[in-house]
């Protein structure tokens, strides 16, 4: 069976860095043979989290995110840095869609459990968002999401990217290449 893989960058700033790398590793997942969903997160008009928000009406656009996710496999992430640690934008997506609907168990995580998921930053600095990526590993562990031990971080991500959005250097786009092919394939294997 072909594998579903959504993609999303933490990032909805015009010329993103992360929405760079995003569509670069979507762009590879096609090419490693899977059906790939782009989530832009301008799509979502996610509230700030809040129980009571939750509680009085879930929203529309948390429920559309969450039944979008719920279809896949498999998931690619590009997360900013800020302050050493994901941008809030995508920890209220992920907490959003954790939440349970219909009746679910409040630990179903039915938008996550037992599909796999693959991780990516770009910042421009010279570490490239690694804090970020151990705190979003540790988020996604939380929510039962299984985590490829490959990773891709982009430093110096002002000067990664050449005018068409492609890799300036080789390495990242070999490694980008190569998680993508494992995602592919793991995502496919969970399909059954
Ligand atoms: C509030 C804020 C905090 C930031 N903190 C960090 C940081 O801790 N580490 C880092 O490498 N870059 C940090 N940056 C710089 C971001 O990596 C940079 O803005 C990057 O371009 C954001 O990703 P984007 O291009 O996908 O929007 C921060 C930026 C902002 C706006």
């Amino acid at each position: 069976m072909v594998a579903k893989i959504a993609v999303l960058a933490g990032s909805t700033r015009k010329g993103s860095f992360n929405g760079r790398l995003a569509a670069l590793g979507a762009e590879r997942l096609r090419a490693h043979g899977a059906e790939v969903t782009e989530i832009d997160l301008r799509d979502y008009d996610l509230p700030i989290y809040c129980q009571d928000t939750e509680s009085d009406a879930f929203p529309a656009a948390a429920l559309a995110l969450k039944s979008v996710l719920r279809a896949q496999q498999g998931l690619l992430i590009a997360t900013p840095e800020h302050n050493g640690s994901i941008s809030s934008l995508l920890k209220n997506a992920i907490d959003w869609a954790s939440r349970p609907t219909d009746g679910e168990s409040p630990v179903a995580l039915s938008a996550y459990r037992g599909k796999v998921a693959a991780i990516m930053s770009a910042s421009v600095s010279p570490f490239g968002g690694l804090r970020a990526l151990i705190q979003l590993r540790q988020t996604l562990g939380t929510v039962q999401l299984l985590l490829l031990p490959e990773q891709v971080s982009v430093p110096f991500a002002d000067r990664a990217f050449d005018a068409e959005g492609k890799f300036a250097e080789p390495l990242p786009a070999t490694l980008l290449d190569q998680m993508t092919a494992r995602l592919a394939r793991t995502a496919e294997a969970l399909s059954g």
